[in-house]
């Protein structure tokens, strides 16, 4: 898991995961370096990764003072209980609902939660941090936020977007990908992420993205891309556009089927 230092007060800590037929989708995490240092989401759960180790080559994992869990998705909650043991005085920012997800596998514990609504803000010694809720989600605990002294996005699963390979889905920058790929990959994976952009209605979905618009963040970090600098409002233009988009079906039985045969070695019956 490379770790990529993309602004003075942010690091990055890349994965990614193979989806047949989809791509690489990255998985970050992120590290925000305030006064009161924020971790960004934990990550995959996959046993391979250890993601304390990671995390340990971008801060002292017993700093950490609050844990943003942007929505309570398992591609998000791989560290998380790791983190709180190796992190005493850490809490878990999130709502009211991503507490109860939460606590219908493996509860948080009551003293370790900050609950945080969109629209309030959170102080973390140095800056304030505004809570939001992006224009497109797929949990609805998700809540993104602007860093108040840098301007900088996290906007959780929104601007996403698989990549062609691993090293580009890894790698520091969005702008790596060709524009017109990036755009296919945003809007394609809005049809995967958000299925719901099929039922709304097109002017109320680009006032959605208004307060985004307002802030014009120079970076944004998306669990699912590649830091992406100067480059906002290109994305924005992209993915307000999408309303009415089909939702993304995925391969049934058979052509599950018809794709493992296709795995088959040479030779076998
Ligand atoms: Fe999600
Ligand atoms: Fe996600």
């Amino acid at each position: 898991m490379p770790v990529h230092r993309v602004h003075p007060d942010v690091s990055v800590l890349s994965d990614s995961l193979e989806v047949p037929g989809i791509g690489h989708i990255p998985a970050n995490a992120f590290v925000l370096h305030a006064a009161q240092p924020v971790v960004v989401d934990t990550g995959l759960g996959l046993p391979d990764r250890d993601f304390l180790r990671t995390l340990s080559t971008a801060l002292d994992p017993a700093d950490v003072r609050w844990i943003w869990l942007t929505h309570p998705d398992r591609d998000h909650t791989g560290g998380i209980f790791a983190l709180l043991d190796a992190a005493p005085q850490a809490r878990v920012v999130t709502t009211f609902v991503g507490a109860g997800i939460m606590s219908t596998e493996h509860p948080l514990p009551m003293d370790r939660i900050f609950l945080l609504n969109p629209g309030q803000s959170l102080d973390v010694g140095d800056r304030t941090l505004t809570a939001f809720r992006p224009p497109l989600f797929d949990n609805p605990a998700t809540v993104g936020f602007f860093d108040d002294r840098t301007g900088v996005c996290f906007s959780s699963d929104c601007f996403g977007g698989p990549m062609p390979s691993a090293e580009l889905a890894e790698g520091p920058d969005a702008r790596d990908l060709a524009p017109e790929g990036l755009h296919d990959a945003q809007v394609f994976w809005a049809s995967v992420d958000s299925v719901w952009l099929e039922n709304v209605d097109a002017r109320k979905f680009q006032d959605s993205w208004q307060l985004l618009r307002e802030r014009a963040p120079e970076l944004v970090l998306s669990t699912h891309l590649p830091a992406a600098s100067g480059i906002t409002g290109r994305m924005i233009d992209t993915l307000s556009a999408v309303a009415g988009l089909a939702p993304f079906v995925g391969p049934d039985q058979a052509a599950l089927e018809q794709l493992l045969a296709g795995f088959e070695p040479a030779g076998s019956p």
